[in-house]
């Protein structure tokens, strides 16, 4: 009976270390982050040869996730052809994606809203909605574009900056 309770112990402080740990982990992290000089010379390469029409990857950019997607002509076809008085962040695919490269659309994989990471980039997960990134936490539904298109999300998922450096590799940051 004292072995068990000692165990139920052990288990419930592991416990409220998980959950406090969460807590303070990020005002510590923003007070210990680089400075925006560091920050700011951090960039990430990230080869795109492989990813096929209809297929996404996640990276990671300055320690957030970092999605990566060919889009399909179809999925083009429905990015220009939604109405931008309809959305609540209008941007036009051409204006989130470089020229000559309007089917690879390169965000950040972090919900404007609470900062979840949507569902849509792995395989076989659901896209929502409008076909691009589904965000599980509250329902926030993104299009093709990864323009915010339903749910509580005040804006678009976030371009970062980035360029091509070859027509397989793109520098982010
Ligand atoms: Fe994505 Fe709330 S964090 S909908």
């Amino acid at each position: 009976d004292g072995i068990r309770r000692r165990d139920f112990l052990d288990v419930a402080a592991i416990g409220a270390a998980g959950v406090g740990g969460l807590a303070v982990v990020y005002p510590l992290v923003s007070q210990m982050a680089p400075s925006k000089d560091v920050l700011a010379a951090s960039t990430t390469e990230v080869d795109v040869s492989a990813i096929q029409p209809g297929q996404a990857i996640k990276a990671v950019f300055r320690k957030q996730p970092l999605f990566v997607r060919r889009l399909t002509p179809a999925e083009v076809a429905e990015a220009n052809s939604a109405p931008l008085s309809a959305m609540r962040d209008p941007q036009t695919l051409e204006e989130r994606t470089k020229e000559g490269h309007n089917d690879m659309l390169v965000t950040m994989g972090v919900c404007t809203h609470l900062g979840c990471v949507p569902l849509g980039a792995a395989e076989g997960e659901v896209k929502g909605e409008f076909g691009g990134y589904f965000c599980p936490c509250h329902g926030s539904h993104y299009d093709t574009a990864g323009r915010i298109r339903k749910g509580p999300a005040p804006t678009n998922l976030e371009v970062p900056e980035y360029e091509f450096t070859s027509d397989t590799v793109i520098q982010v940051g």
